[in-house]
């Protein structure tokens, strides 16, 4: 994964394993409808192992080198967290657990993150959501408040293929790509007043 400064570049990153993930699903679709110039790659965090601080001492592991280094290169983040037991996912804390770090040197300091999430049921992660955008700031993150995207009913979104057959839902995550786009730029002119 590269920026070539041409493109706006988004990493996606979905907090579920499965192939089927409803979450990653939401990220393709975000994919599908970015407009020209704005590019999404979709992340896999199966190879991420579990943080430790022994391990961590003796030198990041190649699959936490390699995300961290896709953080620091992309332009922004896009998150898209089930929800479990009303919180976030492990797999998807323990990413940012890594990413966290080193504190005041972390991949994720001052990047801009948009959040969604997507569930089969009614809450569409309205629980998950809060306390994901807090743990995201907590690790330096520069998270948008708005817009809030709950997907619920999310497997009612999709066709067989997994493709979005939501119109309104599609427009949404234009809307989500924009606002994150806009807070990029709005960072970059902020940078050009200081400098
Ligand atoms: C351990 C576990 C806990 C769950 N807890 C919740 C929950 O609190 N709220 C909810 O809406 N769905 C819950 N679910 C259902 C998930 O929303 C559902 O499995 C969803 O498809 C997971 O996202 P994915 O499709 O991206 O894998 C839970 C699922 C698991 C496996």
């Amino acid at each position: 994964m590269q920026n070539n400064h041409d493109t706006f570049s988004i990493l996606a990153i979905p907090g579920s394993l499965r192939r089927g993930s409803l979450n990653r699903r939401l990220l393709e679709a975000a994919r599908g409808v970015a407009p020209d110039g704005v590019d999404v790659q979709i992340v896999d965090l199966r190879p991420i192992p579990f943080y430790d601080g022994d391990v961590e001492a003796a030198g990041d592991p190649p699959a936490v080198r390699e995300l961290k280094a896709w953080i620091r290169t992309a332009d922004a983040l896009l998150v898209a967290t089930p929800e479990y037991n009303g919180t976030v996912p492990g797999v998807l804390q323990n990413a940012i657990d890594w990413a966290s770090r080193p504190r005041g040197a972390a991949a994720l300091d001052a990047k801009p993150v948009a959040v969604l999430g997507a569930s089969p049921g009614g809450g569409g992660t309205a629980r998950a959501q809060p306390l994901l955008r807090r743990v995201l700031a907590n690790a330096g993150a520069d998270v948008l408040a708005e817009p809030v995207v709950t997907v619920a009913r999310a497997g009612d979104r999709f066709d067989d293929d997994g493709v979005l057959r939501d119109p309104e839902l599609a427009a949404t995550l234009r809307d989500l790509l924009a606002a994150l786009v806009d807070r990029v730029g709005a960072g970059r002119d902020a940078g050009r007043r200081v400098a």
